[in-house]
């Protein structure tokens, strides 16, 4: 029943009678054809579970959208075949030519396909909590991560109109638009490149509420487990607040656009007024930052105007899940050449509709557009990430450092300058964390160059007097080695984090000789010359001849070393972390960095609990003891010390270690620059 009801509310205006339907189909099938073969990634990635969900998700969309008729379904079943052909992919236990069959017993108990999520432990951890006599005491905010936040457009312009108050990120409305009507979806998503804003016409926000973020899409959830344990100890609408945000945006775009920081400080205002209580904060993932960032914006005279103490009195405690507080490794590899797989990746839908549905090239300018994604971009450089003689992470026995972020296994090839008078560029050789940010940076737009430099800082800071005057710049706000925490003697830190799930942390490159990147082109055109210094404010307009041309470059998925200590695997050097964030930026200001007077000068008190990730291989998405990134919100762990400290028994929470974080830490140059 819902299946038939939703496939109306689907339905376009300018939508497919049954006739063309199947037509329809057989286009989508072919042109995700085509997609997956330009794809054509030989990573065996297809056999995780991490792959069957999306399946099942693009399996649920094509069933929504076609099958009304058992004609439909024989046609469905060939373009699956091909489409799973392509893939290589056999699926133990699900027999195609039972679809039909499958789809009759899908219909009859939908729910059940999105049940991901009920394990048998909903409200388990509130119920434990209230028989332990605890109950709601301090106001929780809830702020969700990167991607999470569903996205609906506001536009009334005709072309948009068709869309209006639908969400274009998250639910199933997203993967049909992805598909249908994908051009549409890509000029709305994507952000002016040069503004920051909407493109002309089209107008998308964050949708509101306790929902905007509980799930991604129908049952996959993300903040819904925390909610509902919360509920059981007594909280709803009135003391619980979800702060959800159009991750797309710069931190600072997202204060002029909407306001976001002054409805936070609102909000939190509010709640002290009516119930005479300091608020207690949950970020996760990137949504550390933007804590951070709102603890120097509510400060300043300038901008929140809340005085020097207005964390202290209104704040008692943060607790940081999965904090990408000093960046994420993967998401220069996005930055740089689009690779998306798991990347941005604060959750694997998200990632699979980008990776699926757009190409590399297509990709790379939608996340170079979403400025709020360069938050994740690695903080605090080589004195953090590591040198070419060594990196603080590396295991005792390795043969490849991690400080070389960005290897290549042979210098690349000069290009074939017979055909062309212009430069090369030079050899880039082995960099480390410094050097790949700036070559990055060199190999993007200047739109892109121009919003970084006026919006975000990567750097580490370790004189004091700079640190204090950093209050002042909001470009230094989201990064942690830049700024200081408030002076809230009485707030409490927590970080939270998940460990023992191998994690992206550095690459295999290569250039191939002759090609180019695009930036090359539009700088061909005069249009848009590459701003190489970072210095100097306006780019000075080059000629297309005094500049090198820069080569593409992607991952090296042909490098495969299982030999090598840590092994390289399709170009891809693992680490520690929990899956998507290195444990590096996930501890090490928890540890190492905050216990500093220079970066925490209140001496608050930061405790750090780390969670060993213990996935129950049979449950989706990992039951109770699971650490990965994203599904740590439904684990156990998280529950009981988001609870703890919202009903005033956060002294309960103590660190916990199982990493070497703190051994790690220690060898981070925090305090000399030699
Ligand atoms: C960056 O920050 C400046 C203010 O310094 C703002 O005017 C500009 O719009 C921002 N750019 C982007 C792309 O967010
Ligand atoms: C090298 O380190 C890895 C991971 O720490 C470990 O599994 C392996 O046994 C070590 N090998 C030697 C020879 O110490
Ligand atoms: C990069 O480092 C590896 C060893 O870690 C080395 O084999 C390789 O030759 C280096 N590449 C370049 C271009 O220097
Ligand atoms: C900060 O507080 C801790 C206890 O929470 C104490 O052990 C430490 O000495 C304090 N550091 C400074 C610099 O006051
Ligand atoms: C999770 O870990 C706890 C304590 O380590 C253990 O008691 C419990 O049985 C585990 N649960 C599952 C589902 O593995």
């Amino acid at each position: 029943m819902v299946l038939v009801k939703r496939s109306k509310t689907w339905a376009d205006p300018n939508s497919v009678t049954p006739a063309v339907k199947s037509d329809k189909i057989v286009e989508t099938a072919n042109s995700l054809k085509s997609e997956v073969s330009k794809l054509k990634k030989p990573t065996p990635l297809f056999a995780s579970r991490r792959f069957l969900f999306p399946l099942g998700l693009l399996l649920g969309a094509l069933i929504a959208f076609s099958l009304i008729e058992p004609r439909d379904i024989q046609d469905l079943h060939a373009h699956l075949s091909l489409l799973l052909g392509e893939y290589q992919l056999t699926l133990p236990g699900v027999d195609l030519s039972r679809v039909e069959a499958e789809w009759l017993r899908l219909r009859s108990n939908i729910p059940e396909l999105w049940k991901f999520n009920t394990d048998g432990r909903e409200f388990q951890v509130g119920d434990s909590m209230v028989a332990r006599g605890l109950t709601a005491h301090h106001p929780v905010v809830l702020i969700p991560g990167v991607i999470s936040t569903g996205l609906e457009s506001w536009s009334t312009d005709p072309d948009y109109r068709p869309f209006f108050r639908q969400k274009l990120w998250g639910g199933f409305n997203m993967l049909s638009q992805v598909t249908f009507n994908r051009d549409k979806w890509i000029a709305a998503m994507m952000l002016d490149p040069v503004t920051g804003l909407d493109p002309p016409g089209a107008k998308i926000r964050a949708a509101e509420g306790i929902d905007a973020a509980s799930s991604f899409i129908q049952g996959y959830w993300i903040w819904s487990k925390i909610v509902e344990n919360l509920a059981v100890v007594n909280y709803d609408t009135n003391n619980l607040y979800l702060a959800p945000y159009d991750w797309r945006l710069s931190y600072y775009n997202l204060e002029e656009r909407d306001g976001y920081f002054s409805r936070l400080k609102t909000t939190i205002e509010g709640f002290k007024r009516r119930q005479k209580r300091k608020t207690v904060i949950a970020a996760h993932s990137m949504g550390a930052t933007i804590v951070l960032y709102f603890f120097k914006w509510v400060e300043s005279a300038e901008h929140g105007g809340g005085g020097p103490d207005w964390v202290e009195n209104h704040i008692e405690a943060y607790i940081s899940v999965a904090g990408t507080h000093l960046g994420v490794a993967k998401a220069m590899t996005a930055f740089l050449s689009g690779e998306m797989k798991d990347t941005v990746q604060v959750n694997p839908a998200g990632a699979y509709v980008l990776e699926r549905f757009f190409s590399r090239a297509e990709r790379q300018k939608l996340f170079r557009s979403w400025a709020g994604s360069a938050s994740m971009w690695i903080k605090g450089g080589d004195a953090i990430w590591g040198t070419p003689h060594g990196a603080p992470d590396d295991s005792h026995n390795c043969t490849h450092t991690h400080g070389s972020l960005f290897a290549f296994r042979v210098p690349p090839l000069p290009p074939d300058t017979a055909s062309t008078s212009k430069g090369v560029e030079p050899d880039p050789g082995n960099m480390t964390a410094d050097a790949a940010s700036d070559w990055i940076l060199q190999h993007t737009p200047s739109s892109f160059q121009k919003m970084i430099q006026t919006n975000f800082s990567f750097g580490i800071e370790r004189d004091e007097a700079v640190l204090k005057a950093n209050a002042f710049d909001h470009r230094k706000w989201s990064n942690p080695l830049e700024v200081q925490l408030p002076l809230a003697p009485s707030m409490k830190m927590y970080c939270v984090y998940g460990h023992g799930k191998e994690t992206e942390r550095s690459y295999w490159y290569v250039q191939p000789p002759n090609e180019y990147d695009e930036t090359a082109a539009e700088h061909a055109d005069g249009l848009d010359p590459l701003c190489v210094d970072p210095e100097g404010g306006e780019c000075a307009k080059g000629t297309v001849f005094d500049r090198p041309l820069a080569r593409k470059s992607w991952i090296d998925a042909e490098f495969t070393d299982e030999g090598l200590r840590p092994e390289v695997r399709n170009g891809v050097t693992m680490g520690e972390g929990d899956g998507t964030v290195n444990l590096v930026s996930l501890g090490a200001m928890c540890v190492e960095g905050w216990k500093r007077p220079r970066w925490n000068p209140a001496n608050i008190s930061v405790v750090t609990v780390e969670l060993p990730h213990r996935p129950v291989m049979s449950l989706p998405r990992g039951g109770a003891n699971t650490s990965e990134h994203v599904d740590i919100l439904g684990s156990t762990g998280v529950n009981e010390i988001i609870i703890k400290v919202a009903t005033g028994v956060g002294h309960e929470v103590k660190d916990s270690f199982v990493s070497d974080i703190r051994a790690y830490a220690a060898k981070m140059r925090w305090d000399s620059d030699q």
